[in-house]
């Protein structure tokens, strides 16, 4: 392309700005700061004017590999000669490095500005080493934890080539219809927020431009979650403020944090699809949060603008959602159309260079430039110890124990005692490999890389000189009901039944929704019937959403929810069984007693006639009992609710104590506000050492609108020996306090305000403090 001299010039000026500035780039440069960066900047500038319309357009072009090297290019050619044209900015689903590098070469070798391609994939809960699915890493409480095991994700995963993940999932979800619930972190925006953070951390690593990091993707954003009756794709409507306060925290942490990318959604958002949403694509993410990053549209969401009934052909739909902030197109070839949308004005080339600039720019910060290719050298075949290790670790603090009940000789049922000689494992996914990678695996994952439930537990019995009994009983969705006697045979020979029930894998994940809540097919048959054996009979729960346990509760001597856990499913069940583990993973999402009272969630508003002090286990009997926000035929609490989990040890909490009563509004929203120190002791009282996740919540009370009953404000994982107290203190200040007011504001008010310290949501002693004007 020819050149006037002054471009050159300033091409020539910003380069060697752009080597003076990178000498003295200071090492420990965290992801955000590169998307920020005056080199990358500069690197970008000259490249964006060096570009033809064609090349331009061609960055915001993202194809489907579909795991294969052959493309749809013309004339049979593949998606190399497809780079070489520039004719897309990325490419995903390819996971072979040599092919990876034969696209790359073609980009980098062979097309005229020879931009490099950024190659993504769902890396969603893991690679080669699959961890738990996302609702159990956040079950752990822990985002420590949750950032190592990115890191790895992200180690595994670049050593292969990829530098872009579609993660983490930070949709909150209040629905357990919704099979996707099982992809984020659950109901909750202050937690949903942590493992935000943590996830991106995780994934970028302290440089972006490592050759072991890769690019986050916070998706879907925004409201997915909140999808009508829990049907996937369906329509959201929500208030601003709600959308606010609830919804876009967690992707305003990932931002802050450094998150290089996000992924507009396939819902609409109050009328107006989220994929072509000006609200919240610009004027959100860009004017306000100063997002330098880019937004990728998801799978085929700019044609689906059509079925919404906002554009009528596929030129109008590239256009709306271009315009509105979408600058990349996954798949669906419609961005093709700005070549000639740019042309005739109907998009200005202003526009275009934005968005190019925002791709070029995560492309420099990941050092994609600098270094494009891949190692293709053989790397050890397997999963490293401390992958393995870490998946473990991340597995046993994922359970959630819900129910332990005394056995007939008074002691809990877990963990399993000495005493009981014979096992019997019974039920469709004791040994199930696959299930346990859950939904979202990648190519990389294999089940024969997963330890099963049998698996582990026959060598554990081995050691131990115990006899194991097993027989599956049934299928997961299965109505026969001819390994009955079999499975009730095992139950009635041993001291102790295990049975392992719940969904499959991929019954939770896209496009799963569900509207019964309870144990598919006919496995609470099963379980009445091995119940029936009277032998204590423990349930180790696998489900990717929370299920309606109810009537199947009663059976049960303990319950234990174990999510999707990984490649160590095994070991990390039996250490817990047997008290190697203690259980310290707490509810992210509320149990419900029935899918009728979805969606359930606990930080919901008080109504103007709540039901609290009431007796809710018989139909109202008069009009006192009637005329409140209740059901005439069930409880309105959950089973369990948001945070609760048992542990092997008990805690006790003392009372709370507050730094001070009062506090001004005026000085917490001042920018070095003051801040509130609350504390409370907490104790194990039991013999068994534990791991206890202390919650605090606060409500307020006076304030210009209505606010939740409960907030989640601070949590901490402490480790406790028996016997052993340690004081938990948190601070309230501005980030905890403000809220989204009547004037769409965000500030702390005056206000009554309660705060418990305590083990879930529904328990914890408690305090008042006043915001004062
Ligand atoms: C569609 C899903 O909604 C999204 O989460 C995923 O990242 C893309 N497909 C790419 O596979």
């Amino acid at each position: 392309m020819a050149h006037s001299k002054p471009a050159r010039f300033l091409d020539l000026a910003a380069l060697f700005f752009w080597v003076v500035l990178s000498s003295i780039r200071v090492c420990a440069q965290s992801p955000g700061q590169a998307l920020r960066d005056a080199g990358v900047e500069a690197r970008v500038e000259a490249l964006v004017k060096q570009m033809t319309l064609e090349e331009k357009v061609g960055q915001v072009i993202q194809r489907d590999a579909g795991g294969s090297l052959t493309g749809p290019g013309r004339g049979g050619s593949g998606w190399d000669s497809m780079a070489a044209r520039g004719e897309f900015g990325s490419l995903f689903n390819l996971t072979n490095p040599p092919w990876i590098n034969a696209v790359q070469r073609a980009a980098v070798e062979r097309s005229r500005l020879r931009i490099p391609v950024l190659f993504g994939l769902d890396v969603i809960h893991g690679f080669r080493t699959t961890f738990p699915v996302p609702l159990g890493m956040a079950a752990t409480w822990d985002p420590s934890l949750v950032e190592r095991a990115a890191r790895v994700a992200a180690e595994e995963a670049s050593a292969t080539g990829i530098r872009w993940t579609f993660s983490p999932m930070v949709d909150i979800a209040r629905d357990a219809r919704w099979g996707r619930i099982v992809e984020g972190a659950g109901e909750d925006p202050y937690l949903g927020a942590a493992m935000a953070r943590a996830y991106v951390v995780g994934y970028e690593g302290a440089r972006l431009d490592a050759s072991d990091s890769i690019a986050a993707c916070a998706k879907h954003y925004v409201g997915y979650g909140a999808a009508e009756g829990g049907r996937d794709y369906n329509t959201v409507d929500m208030s601003e403020r709600t959308l606010r306060q609830v919804y876009l925290p967690p992707f305003k942490a990932a931002v802050d944090a450094g998150a290089a990318t996000l992924m507009s959604a396939f819902n609409s958002l109050n009328e107006v699809p989220t994929s072509a949403n000006a609200f919240t694509l610009t004027r959100v993410l860009r004017d306000e949060w100063k997002f330098r990053g880019f937004v990728v549209s998801d799978y085929d969401a700019i044609n689906e603008l059509i079925q919404h009934g906002i554009a009528n052909d596929a030129r109008t739909a590239a256009r709306k959602a271009f315009l509105a902030g979408v600058d990349m197109d996954m798949e669906d070839g419609l961005y093709g159309n700005l070549v000639e949308l740019v042309r005739s004005g109907a998009v200005p080339e202003a526009t275009m260079d934005e968005a190019v600039r925002r791709i070029l720019r995560v492309k420099y910060a990941l050092g994609l430039f600098d270094r494009p290719y891949v190692q293709e050298a053989p790397r050890s075949a397997g999963i490293k110890a401390e992958h393995r290790e870490l998946a473990r670790q991340a597995a046993e603090e994922s359970f959630v124990l819900l129910k332990n009940d005394p056995a007939r000789n008074g002691a809990p049922a877990l963990p399993i005692s000495e005493g009981a000689r014979t096992i019997a494992l019974v039920g469709p996914l004791a040994d199930s490999a696959r299930d346990m990678l859950g939904s979202w695996s990648t190519s990389a994952s294999r089940p024969e890389d997963v330890v099963t439930l049998r698996a582990a537990l026959t060598a554990r019995c081995r050691e131990r000189h115990l006899n194991l009994l097993y027989a599956p009983g049934t299928t997961v969705s299965g109505q026969s009901e001819s390994g009955f006697r079999e499975a009730v045979n095992v139950a009635r020979q041993a001291d102790v039944v295990l049975m392992a029930l719940g969904e499959e894998g991929t019954m939770s994940g896209e496009a799963n929704s569900r509207t019964r809540l309870d144990l598919p097919g006919n496995q609470e048959q099963l379980l009445t019937a091995v119940a029936g054996a009277g032998k204590p009979v423990v349930v180790v729960l696998f489900s990717g959403r929370p299920l309606a346990l109810t009537s199947t509760l009663p059976h049960m001597s303990a319950l234990l929810e174990v999510w999707f856990p990984g490649i160590e499913a095994g070991p990390a069940i039996v250490r817990t069984l047997f008290g190697d583990a203690a259980p310290s993973g707490r509810l992210t999402v509320s149990f419900p007693r029935t899918v009728g009272q979805e969606p359930l969630y606990y930080n919901a508003l008080n109504t103007g006639r709540p039901a609290e002090g009431l007796d809710l286990t018989h139909p109202p009997r008069n009009a006192a009992e009637r005329y409140h926000s209740r059901y005439i035929d069930e409880l309105n609490a959950p089973l369990f609710p948001f945070g609760y989990g048992l542990s092997y040890t008990r805690f006790a909490y003392s009372p709370v104590t507050l730094s001070a009563t009062r506090v001004s509004a005026r000085t917490l929203n001042s920018q070095n506000g003051a801040s509130l120190r609350v504390s409370a002791e907490v104790k194990n009282t039991g013999n068994r050492a534990g791991e206890e996740v202390v919650q605090l919540y606060i409500r307020e009370r006076g304030t210009s609108v209505a606010r939740p009953v409960r907030e989640l404000k601070g949590f901490k994982r402490v480790a406790l020996g028996p016997g052993e107290s340690r004081r938990v203190e948190f601070t309230l200040g501005r980030d905890e306090l403000a809220f989204w007011n009547i004037d769409m504001q965000n500030a702390v008010e005056p206000a009554a305000v309660t705060v418990w310290i305590g083990p879930s949501s529904a328990e914890g002693p408690q305090a008042q403090f006043e915001i004062t004007e």
